[in-house]
């Protein structure tokens, strides 16, 4: 028979609770003053959620060792809440290594686009393929992210940029998600690319007649979950009007609003996300000023992508601008055939290196914020009372080992858990 708790974790030099009053998402001064106890134990119970966190002796006093069903002494380690990752494009068959070569040599991202590469070239790999080979190799990857930290992942669709090919995709998304511990929010990115053959208004027209009202009766069927919608707004991708009426159609529908913008141009993508009410938008390497303010106001995360820009050779995103103008800054891997990595660990080092951001900056865009952009701050991103029981152990005294040490992180991070289990 099991016994009433699941997992205590005790004894942890440095237990890092992010923060402690419920707070949905941090900005700069909250993001500077993490909440961390030093020697702390954390119970979850046989739900998976968190009954208890606080000081050794406190959890000690209150819960003895025979209720639980595990547990770990963590002295000498430090725990952490699990990784949030904000922006993955993870569904896809045919990798681009052959592009990578490409763009060291010199092409640009939409070099490589308009000759038929880039997403088209994926696109048509994604297509082509079974969806068992698509859930084979999206499993594979997400195992990945889980053994590097992330226990939350945004995951899209979009390779597939007509109703057949994107269905699969979010079918696939559904399966991994029923079939792994890892937790999963979807988004729908039909509009991802203009489809080869089609003009911006044949392809917005598809999207709004065709795919959105299929997938919305697979929602209200319970066949398929989505959480958010999202478009690639960009100058030769979708404009504004056309990516206005996309995520307006999404939002009625019930989806969350979080999209590419102001990536390669200045767009004024910030404003129109702010204006719609978007939960979040990703990149802004390119966003200005008033779009920053609009974010602030509108409380619009900022999921920010060192990935990108460092591969792409990109102007930074202007991380210090937004946490200083109060923007909720949050980061994501953006996994993808473009920037192929799978770690959190190491977006977080690049967030610091190159945005300029510090180490507690970026854990909290990087769990509570991440959350926060996927509209699940309420159950993850901290370690508090309630939440998952989602967290990792470190093979280190002080918490920053995770981002100081670029790469190898399978030797830091000694156990991850989601909701209470070690997987
Ligand atoms: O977030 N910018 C658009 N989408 C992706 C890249 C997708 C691809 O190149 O396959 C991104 O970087
Ligand atoms: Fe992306």
């Amino acid at each position: 028979m099991s016994r009433p708790y699941r997992l205590l974790v005790k004894n942890a030099k440095q237990l890092v609770l992010i923060c402690k009053n419920s707070e949905k998402y941090l900005t700069k001064d909250g993001m500077q003053n993490l909440c961390v106890i030093e020697n702390g134990s954390v119970v979850i119970g046989s739900d998976g959620l968190i009954k208890a966190v606080g000081p050794a002796e406190t959890i000690r006093a209150q819960y003895a060792e025979a209720l639980f069903d595990k547990v770990i002494d963590a002295a000498g380690m430090c725990v952490l809440p699990g990784l949030v990752d904000a922006h993955t494009h993870p569904v896809w068959a045919g990798d681009r290594v052959h592009e990578f070569a490409m763009k060291l040599a010199g092409a640009t991202y939409m070099d490589v686009h308009r000759a038929g590469g880039g997403i088209h070239f994926t696109v048509e790999h994604t297509r082509a393929a079974p969806a068992s080979d698509l859930l084979a190799s999206l499993r594979s990857r997400l195992v990945r992210m889980q053994r590097a930290g992330t226990t939350l992942v945004e995951c899209k669709s979009g390779y597939g940029l007509e109703l057949q090919t994107e269905l699969k995709m979010l079918e696939v998304i559904e399966e991994a998600r029923r079939s792994l511990p890892i937790n999963i929010s979807a988004t729908y990115c039909g509009a991802h690319a203009v489809p080869k053959g089609k003009t911006v208004v044949e392809a917005t027209e598809d999207i709004l007649r065709v795919q959105l009202p299929r997938l919305k009766e697979r929602m209200s069927a319970g066949t398929l979950r989505v959480d958010n919608i999202d478009v690639f707004c960009e100058q030769g991708v979708f404009d504004l009007s056309s990516s206005r009426s996309i995520l307006q159609a999404g939002k009625q529908m019930g989806l969350n609003i979080n999209f590419h913008g102001d990536e390669l141009h200045p767009m004024n993508s910030a404003q129109m996300g702010a204006e719609l009410g978007a939960l979040a938008i990703s990149h802004l390497e390119e966003v200005t000023d008033a779009g920053i303010a609009a974010m602030a106001k509108a409380k619009t995360a900022a999921v920010l992508l060192p990935t990108t820009a460092y591969i792409l050779r990109l102007p930074q995103p202007r991380a210090r601008q937004m946490l200083d103008a109060g923007v909720i800054v949050a980061l994501g891997s953006d996994f993808n055939p473009n920037a192929y990595c799978c770690s959190m660990p190491i977006v977080m080092h690049l967030a610091c290196v190159n945005m300029r951001m510090s180490m507690p900056e970026a854990l909290a865009a990087a769990t509570i914020n991440a959350a926060y952009a996927l509209g699940r701050s309420h159950t993850h991103g901290s370690l508090e009372v309630n939440k998952h029981g989602d967290l990792l152990l470190l093979n280190a005294t002080r918490w920053e080992h995770l981002i100081y040490q670029l790469g190898g992180h399978q030797e830091l991070i000694r156990y991850v858990i989601i909701k209470g289990d070690i997987v």
